[in-house]
């Protein structure tokens, strides 16, 4: 594996591999890796010929300073784990390669941005689309693959590929989970052991929420998921929305779309962990 530091030198060996006809994969990451992340670039592995990964903790996403300052980084432990994986290309910039100038764009998602994440998290998906389209413009990959962990996320992205007309195919990934349900994440080690041990209830509810929506309408299942997390002093429920799967918004009806999926956020202390659920989706 290259380990690439300045965007001239990956953007020079990215231009080399484009010009002998090999297709780019792309897994942008923030770090401190995970099961969730190998299962990325393993997928992008499968996909194209040479898969690049990025590791860029981005400051313009993180609505909150606390967050961005606890978000764990170890970057040599990333290395090593990337070693034993299809990645080829790493690239590791500093905030000042990827914001030479502070990054003024200002995107304009419509409802999509406006609720959950969006919601709770001002700013955030804006920050997220400021550094996608950023690392894009460098990587230019044939195909980007994000997690459905970040279900918003990939709605989003996808918006901003059309919008910024991006040739890149968008591939979205399954969610991967510990042994105990929990979808792995980063912010998980953060977890205190008491809290981590509780944590697996936000996916236990969500799971049983599947059966208990075939026998009761859109309003009781909110309820049914929120009141069994809160029922937990160690966990609180921030939102919790059954919405259309491509339109991000809420439905109060299980007949309003084929495309159905339940997102939740959930603060463990002062640790916020996202999960969601499809309940249907008649394309899949
Ligand atoms: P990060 O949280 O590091 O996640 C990088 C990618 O891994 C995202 O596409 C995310 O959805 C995926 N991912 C995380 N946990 C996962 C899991 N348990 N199962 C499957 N996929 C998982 O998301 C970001 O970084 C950033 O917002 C980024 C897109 C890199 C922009 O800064």
């Amino acid at each position: 594996m290259e380990i690439f530091e300045s965007v001239y030198s990956i953007e020079q060996k990215i231009t080399a591999l484009k010009n002998s006809g090999k297709v780019i994969g792309f897994v942008p990451t923030m770090g401190a890796l995970h099961q969730g992340h190998l299962s990325l670039i393993e997928i992008a592995g499968k996909a194209s010929d040479v898969v690049v990964v990025s590791i860029f903790v981005n400051p313009t996403q993180f609505n909150n300073p606390d967050d961005l300052k606890r978000y764990p980084r170890d970057l040599q432990r990333d290395i090593d784990m990337l070693n034993n994986s299809a990645c080829e290309l790493l690239f590791v910039p500093t905030v000042k390669e990827i914001y030479p100038e502070p990054d003024q764009r200002v995107f304009e998602f419509g409802l999509l941005d406006k609720v959950m994440e969006g919601k709770f998290r001002p700013g955030h998906f804006n920050g997220v689309a400021q550094v996608v389209s950023r690392l894009f413009d460098i990587v230019k990959p044939h195909k980007a693959f994000f997690g459905e962990k970040d279900f918003q996320q990939l709605a989003v992205i996808r918006e901003m590929v059309r919008q910024l007309n991006y040739n890149i195919e968008i591939v979205a990934c399954p969610i991967i989970r510990e042994t105990d349900g929990l979808a792995m994440s980063s912010r998980n080690m953060l977890l205190s052991e008491n809290k981590r041990k509780k944590a697996p209830i936000i996916a236990d509810s969500l799971f049983e929420s599947f059966n208990f929506a075939a026998a009761n309408d859109v309003e009781k299942t909110k309820k049914f998921v929120i009141e069994r997390i809160n029922a937990s002093s160690e966990l609180e429920v921030e939102y919790f929305e059954i919405v259309d799967g491509n339109t991000l918004q809420s439905i109060s009806n299980w007949n309003e779309s084929d495309y159905v999926v339940g997102c939740i956020a959930v603060f463990a202390g002062e640790i916020r962990l996202i999960d969601n659920v499809i309940y249907k989706n008649s394309m899949s």
